[in-house]
Parts: structure tokens; C-alpha cells; sequence
């Protein structure tokens, strides 16, 4: 069966198709805002759905003709509907949804955040269970799934996510949007120790606190005689070695938080007698770190666990993963879908 779907619930317009007969992505066109939210050091929501609202169909169209398909050859549609901005998410979601109705087939309304969660398996056998840990910049959570419709969260964030303080972090040290790529970049220039410490969160739940590391960056700064608080402004601008300096204490930190985190949900997965974790899995954004997949690794070859991260393209937002899970919507509820003509909503929490 042929499942295409949009995914708009941010800042990336993408239109995949899924072939769930050969298990296989078959192709994709997407368009990134990135420049258009650069300057502004975040996603400007207004200016993301006008830009969804002027490229989807063009998309669409582009997608079709490169894999020689009309629309009445595509079996099932669907599209992101929750979580994400919704003025962007309406935008992909009724576009899909009018074609689907027009052509009487069915509309599958997927979650973002499991479409994160299983992007781990679209081109790899993933060992279930596996300890998710997915995090974005609009997001950051820890799951145990069992399997492809089973999953428990575990903890997530209170604040802010795990990306989001990379892009605050990057966009207040004079770094480009988005900053986790800018960090990682810069960190690795960086052949000292780690200068600053930032503190590591003390908590052994499974919960998340990003917003306190972010404090702590401005905070040193502040000490140090270089930042103004009340005026939000730099006594005396950084040099390129000290962004360096933070850039690697920030990432050191941050691995850290996230290795902590693993280990806990390691704890409680075997505290609550769950079926044994067989994987641990990165999904998400910052999944494309290298530096904390590094870590993570490690901790999964510690336990004897396997270990999984999103491939680099289905890491950031992405229509193939909703693509993906549609087709697992469908295999699981098929008849319900058929009957109804679009899915129920399954939620992750
Ligand atoms: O999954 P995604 O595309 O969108 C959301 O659902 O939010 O993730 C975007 C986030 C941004 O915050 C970006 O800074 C972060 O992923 N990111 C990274 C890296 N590449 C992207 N964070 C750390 N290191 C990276 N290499
Ligand atoms: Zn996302």
C-alpha cells in the first residue's frame, strides 16, 4: 500500500510516500524555512505558515511527478496534527485531509511525537523493547516502548527542551539558528578542558530541567564581568576561543544530563518489572549530536544493550516518519479507519 504524508508542524514543509508493501521510503521533497527564521533566533509562527501555505502544493505536485504516480494510485493519506504550531499544522493536515475526502480514500492523523519515536525503525530492525529517548527542540522525553503501539513515558522535560536550549544558548553567544549544529561545531574546535562546570541536574527521576543550564551559562557570564543582565547586553564582546570554551562546557554538560537520564530510566524500567530493555534509542534533532550519541552508545554497550539512533535524515521533522507510522496506524486498526474514513488519534501520553 502507498501512504504519502505531510509533515508541517514547525518549520520544515516535507511530503513523503511510503511503500508499506516493500517496507521502503520511496521518495521525498521538503522545503526548510532555516533562513527564513534565521535572523530572529527562532521559529516565527505567522511567517512559518504563510511559507507551508505557498510551497505545499508545489511540493505535492513535485513529488508526484518524480515518482510517476497519480493521485488516485496512492492508497491512505495522512499528515502530522498534533503537537506543533497549530496555525503550521492546520496547514499540512486540511491539505492532505481535502484530497483524501475528494478521492474517498482514508486521512490518518499522526502524532509528532511518535512519529519520532518509531523514525528509529523505518530502515533498521530495532530490538523492542527500547528506551526512547526523544528530544527536539520542541521536546524531550523519555519513553520505554514495547512495542508499535504500547509505550510508556517514563519523564519529560519541565521546561525547556533539550534543542531549544541549544538554539537559546547559541542565539545569546552570537551563534546561527539553529544552535545545536552550531554548538556541536564550535565544541569540537575546542582542545582544553571542560572550563565552566555548568551544573549537572542532581534528581535520579526520569525527569528533564534544561531551563537551569541555561541560566547558568548567562549567569557565568555575568560573573565573569562580560554580560549585563538588567540591560541584556555584552560589556565586552566574547572571542571566538571563549565561544569555543562554552560551546564545549555546554555539550559536555548537556551529554551528561542526557546519559544521567538514560541510566534512570534503565532503573526504572527494571523497578516498575517491565519486559527486560533489549536497545536504547536516539530519536529526534539533537539525535544528529554526534557527541551524545558517542555517549549514549556507551552506556548502551555497558548494559549489553543494543544501540539505535534515527538515520541523520529522519533525525530532524520529517514526512517520512509520519508516512511510516500512518502505515503502522493502519495495520493495527484498518477496518475502524476504512469504516470511519480517517483514524483515531493515538497519543503518546
Ligand atoms: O526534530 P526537530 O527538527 O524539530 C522539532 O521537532 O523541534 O529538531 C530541531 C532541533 C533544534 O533545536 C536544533 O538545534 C536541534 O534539533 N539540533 C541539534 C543538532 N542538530 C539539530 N542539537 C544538537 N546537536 C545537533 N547536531
Ligand atoms: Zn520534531
Amino acid at each position: 500500500m502507498l501512504f504519502i504524508a505531510c509533515e508541517s508542524s514547525c518549520d520544515d514543509t516535507d511530503i513523503a510516500l511510503f511503500d508499506s508493501d516493500k517496507n521502503k521510503v520511496i521518495a521525498s521533497e521538503s522545503f526548510s524555512q532555516i533562513s527564513l527564521h534565521a535572523s530572529f533566533g527562532g521559529v516565527i509562527p505567522d511567517k512559518a505558515s504563510e511559507s507551508h501555505l505557498s510551497i505545499i502544493d508545489h511540493l505535492y505536485l513535485s513529488l508526484l511527478k518524480k515518482v510517476e504516480l497519480t493521485n488516485e494510485m496512492i492508497d491512505c493519506f495522512a499528515a502530522t496534527v498534533t503537537p506543533g504550531l497549530s496555525s503550521a499544522l492546520l496547514i499540512g493536515s486540511n491539505f492532505m485531509k481535502a484530497i483524501a475526502w475528494d478521492l474517498k480514500k482514508p486521512f490518518i492523523g499522526v502524532n509528532h511525537l511518535l512519529g519520532h519515536v518509531y523514525s528509529v525503525c523505518i530502515d533498521q530492525e530495532v530490538q523492542f523493547p527500547y528506551l526512547c529517548l526523544s528530544a527536539s527542540g520542541g521536546h524531550t522525553s523519555l519513553y520505554y516502548v514495547k512495542n508499535f503501539y504500547e509505550l510508556f513515558l517514563l519523564g519529560k522535560t519541565a521546561d525547556d527542551a533539550v534543542g531549544e536550549a541549544f538554539d537559546k544558548i547559541a542565539h545569546f553567544i552570537g551563534l546561527p539558528y539553529p544552535g545545536g549544529p552550531s554548538i556541536e561545531r564550535l565544541a569540537r574546535e575546542w582542545q582544553g578542558n571542560d572550563e565552566y562546570q555548568f551544573p549537572r541536574l542532581k534528581n535520579n527521576d526520569c525527569n528533564f530541567s534544561f531551563s537551569g543550564l541555561k541560566t547558568a551559562v548567562i549567569y557565568a557570564m555575568v560573573e565573569r564581568k562580560r554580560y549585563e543582565l538588567k540591560k541584556k547586553s555584552w560589556l565586552i564582546p566574547l572571542s571566538h576561543e571563549e565561544k569555543i570554551s562554552i560551546a564545549y562546557s555546554f555539550l559536555e554538560a548537556v551529554s551528561d544530563i542526557l546519559v544521567k537520564k538514560m541510566l534512570s530510566g534503565l532503573y526504572e524500567a527494571e523497578r516498575m518489572s517491565l519486559p527486560k530493555v533489549r536497545s536504547i534509542a536516539f530519536v529526534g534533532g539533537v539525535a544528529r549530536n554526534e557527541r551524545i550519541k558517542f555517549s549514549l552508545r556507551e552506556v548502551a554497550h555497558h548494559h549489553g544493550l543494543y544501540f539505535f539512533s534515527s538515520s541523520s535524515n529522519y533525525c530532524m521533522d520529517n514526512a517520512a516518519m509520519i508516512a511510516f507510522y500512518a502505515s503502522k496506524m493502519y495495520e493495527h486498526d484498518a477496518k475502524n479507519i476504512i469504516d470511519a474514513g480517517y483514524s483515531v488519534p493515538i497519543s503518546p501520553n
